[in-house]
């Protein structure tokens, strides 16, 4: 498997977002366990974004429940109708936030959390199983170009899921 992510350390985000997308396809298409790619997604969006927190909620019963990332501890679970991972969840489309304390409903996992964005994450059968969450440490960080290269992450793990 690729031992190292290359990237190029200057590039602006739309860069960076189709730089990384194919080695993420490679690191999926090298392994089928979910829980390890999505473990080295986390990684991988970590160290090359430098977001204040990435991770994933995986549907289990009736919650979101908290699966691998990077970052700062967070909630373990989250109801399906609630919060931010909620509303992506249950509407099945992403939701960025510029400003997590105008949403209402936001849950903050930490106080330094200023802006959001979730992606909803399918399987091949077009079920939404869970969401990608990633947090920013500043107020409205993302836009049209993060909803999709994230999205574009997101359909490749349809393959494995
Ligand atoms: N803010 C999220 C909860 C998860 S944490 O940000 C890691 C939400 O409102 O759903």
């Amino acid at each position: 498997m690729t031992e190292a992510i290359a990237f190029s350390r200057q590039a602006d985000r739309e860069t960076l977002y189709l730089e990384v997308e194919p080695q993420i396809a490679a690191l999926i298409e090298g392994e089928t366990d979910l829980i390890a790619n999505l473990a080295n997604i986390a990684a991988v969006l970590k160290e090359v974004f430098g977001f204040f927190w990435v991770g994933f909620y995986l549907k289990k019963g009736e919650q979101l429940v908290l699966g691998p990332f990077q970052g700062p501890l967070a909630c373990s679970r989250i109801d399906l109708d609630k919060g931010v991972c909620g509303q992506a969840y249950s509407t099945a489309k992403p939701v960025v936030v510029p400003n997590v304390d105008e949403f209402p409903g936001h849950i903050a996992c930490s106080s330094a959390s200023k802006s959001e964005i979730v992606i909803p994450i399918f399987d091949s059968k077009g079920t939404v199983v869970g969401v990608l969450d990633v947090d920013s440490d500043r107020p409205n960080d993302f836009s049209d170009i993060d909803v999709r290269g994230l999205t574009a992450m997101s359909k490749q793990l349809a393959k494995i899921i």
